[in-house]
């Protein structure tokens, strides 16, 4: 008796063999037909049980997410929709699952009655999809850098260093709560946190794969990275996961051209090994869309989608081009946008961003040369001094996707930096002796994983594409 996962059963179909599955009953009908499911592939296979020939207290057993290891004939199916079907000779249960008390039933349940299951919802079609993407993602990611000459560094999750300098950093802390350290003023002394120093969950590897690049030449992270920022929007997690290439001797134009053969390859390589849950989410959406009206609709099903960025350049554009286009436009005809943007210098918002890739330009675009004073400390100032050699790939239904820059390797435009926005220098004594020490030209960029796996799926909220969501409400698994 041979022991195979769906997905091997159904590529391989011996049809007359004696086979044996195990997985969880989706749906069970008429005492007879069990779809079973073993998370191997978004495709159910069906197996017949001649229920004449099996006990009722085994058959009473059976119900949508037992867990059952099934062994009969393989044997060419007479029902629609699928090729093959077990001829069940004998049923063992695993695990039973109480109809009256098992949440996730053969029905359309809500993404946000989904989100509270968290811990089941992987059992669902659109879940096993979607974490199947993720997964084959993740893979994909590591193939395109260990192909192209980078290696996988691990940059720390507990630092002392807030590598965006816009203080979203979770706390670490071994002190007491109840018996805090006290400073002079008699407040709680936090730099005493970490066993006496003061730490944080990093919000980004990028300064730690700098000192990685200035050495191995071509590096990349991908870990998970933490922001306490408060923001609740379909975009934002608490905790999420970045990948960070960082790479010597790179300006802004190699990392522009990287980030963009990057993006490609890795969607590529989902639409040739996902194909079955492609269709699957791609029909999930359509379905969602018949209820929206037609102005809401997209433009594209999703498959169709990824091939056109696949296949088309992604549009550069600068930043000052790109306030001179959003000066003069309107997101439609009635509506202006909410946070007007009337001159140079303003940060762009999702609405203006999505503007860009949507409507005006209707591709992905990377915006680049941003105004110095919007972005972080370590990007290389261009010789106008106004502006900073950043780069922001955004993309259609996502906005912001990839930021990255070209650093500032010269150590006097990065003390006078640092000192302009009052960081302490003695905190990043480390990172500016890579300006003291063979300092080069170099550039890096984050991708948002979970953004470019919503991308890839379709899904709307962020929530709905990371196994357990860290958000300000969502902490409990
Ligand atoms: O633009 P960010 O903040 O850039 C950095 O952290 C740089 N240090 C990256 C680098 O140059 N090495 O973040 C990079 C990307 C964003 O474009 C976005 O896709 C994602 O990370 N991101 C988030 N994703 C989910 N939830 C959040 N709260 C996110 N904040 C940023
Ligand atoms: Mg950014």
């Amino acid at each position: 008796m041979n022991s195979y996962s769906i997905k091997e059963l159904l590529s391989t179909q011996p049809i007359g063999d004696a086979v044996e599955i195990n997985g969880w009953v989706k749906t069970f009908r008429s005492n007879r037909f069990i779809a079973l499911n073993d998370g191997s592939t978004i495709h159910n296979l069906q197996c017949v049980v001649d229920f004449e020939n099996f006990d009722e207290t085994l058959l009473k057993q059976i119900s949508t997410g037992a867990a059952l290891k099934i062994s009969g004939t393989l044997v060419e199916s007479q029902g629609r929709g699928q090729s093959v079907e077990i001829q069940a000779n004998a049923v063992f249960v695993h695990g039973t699952a109480d109809p009256e008390t098992y949440p996730i039933q053969p029905k359309k349940h809500s993404l946000e009655f989904l989100r509270e299951k968290a811990h089941l919802r992987v059992r669902t079609n659109t879940f096993s999809a979607v974490m199947r993407v993720r997964s084959a993602l993740s893979f994909a990611i590591h193939s395109y850098f260990q192909q192209n000459g980078f290696y996988y560094m691990h940059a720390p999750i507990v630092t002392g260093s807030d590598a965006e300098g816009a203080g979203e950093m979770f706390r670490v802390s071994t002190l007491d709560p109840k018996n805090p350290p006290l400073n002079e003023q008699g407040e709680v002394d936090y730099t005493q946190d970490f066993f006496g120093k003061e730490t944080n969950l990093t919000v980004s590897g990028q300064l730690e794969a700098e000192t990685y690049a200035m050495g191995l030449g071509k590096v990349y992270t991908f870990g998970p990275t933490f922001r306490a920022e408060n923001s609740n929007t379909s975009r934002h997690l608490a905790e999420f996961w970045m990948i960070e290439p960082e790479m010597a001797f790179y300006d802004l134009d190699a990392n522009m051209d990287l980030s963009e053969d990057f993006i490609k390859w890795i969607l590529k390589y989902v639409l040739d090994n996902c194909q079955d849950d492609l269709e699957f989410l791609e029909k999930r959406l359509l379905d969602e869309e018949k209820s929206k009206p037609q102005n809401e609709r997209s433009e594209m099903p999703l498959i169709e989608k990824l091939k056109f960025v696949v296949e088309n350049n992604f549009k550069r554009v600068s930043y000052t081009e790109a306030i001179d286009i959003l000066k003069n436009s309107k997101p439609n005809k009635k509506k202006k946008f909410q946070f007007p943007i009337d001159e140079w210098g303003a940060d762009l918002q999702s609405e203006h961003e999505r503007f860009l890739v949507e409507k005006h330009f209707k591709c992905p675009v990377i915006l680049f040369d941003y105004p110095a004073n919007i972005k972080a400390f370590y990007m290389r100032l261009n010789e106008d001094e106004k502006t900073v050699r950043a780069m922001d790939v955004l993309f259609p239904g996502i906005g912001e996707i990839v930021g990255g820059s070209q650093r500032e390797e010269r150590l006097d435009v990065l003390q006078q930096k640092i000192k302009e926005l009052n960081i302490d220098e003695k905190e990043l004594w480390w990172y500016l002796d890579l300006r003291r020490f063979g300092t080069a030209v170099h550039s890096g960029f984050g991708l948002g994983f979970e953004r470019m796996v919503q991308f890839a799926t379709g899904m709307g909220n962020i929530r709905d594409v990371i196994p357990y969501p860290r958000t300000p409400q969502n902490a409990e698994f």
